[in-house]
């Protein structure tokens, strides 16, 4: 099982090792807005604060998507993340 922790209601939950993030989002009641669910709106940014280490790998899309917002490293798609180990993540949005 994994840890999950959504900062921006201190809400913490646990999930199965390879759960997608908007499953365990969406099971949990987290305040995160998903758009497209594709990666493609940005709606869904978020910063992982802890366990970068413990999201799945991003994708060239995902990446190439980020680069063009010009935000740091640390932030992820929250559509495009699986979990695979404890992560804690603050919601974002598009708005940069
Ligand atoms: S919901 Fe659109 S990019 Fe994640």
């Amino acid at each position: 099982m994994a840890k999950v922790h959504f900062l921006t209601e201190d809400l913490l939950v646990e999930a199965p090792l390879g759960t997608s993030l908007p499953d365990i989002a969406d099971a949990s009641g987290a305040d995160i807005t998903f758009g497209c669910r594709s990666g493609s709106c940005g709606t869904c940014r978020v910063r992982v604060a802890m366990g970068l280490e413990h999201c799945s790998s991003m994708t060239a899309e995902e990446r190439d998507f980020l680069s063009q917002l010009g935000v740091p490293s640390d932030q992820r798609l929250a559509c495009q993340v699986s979990v695979q180990g404890d992560i804690a993540v603050e919601y974002l949005g598009i708005e940069p």
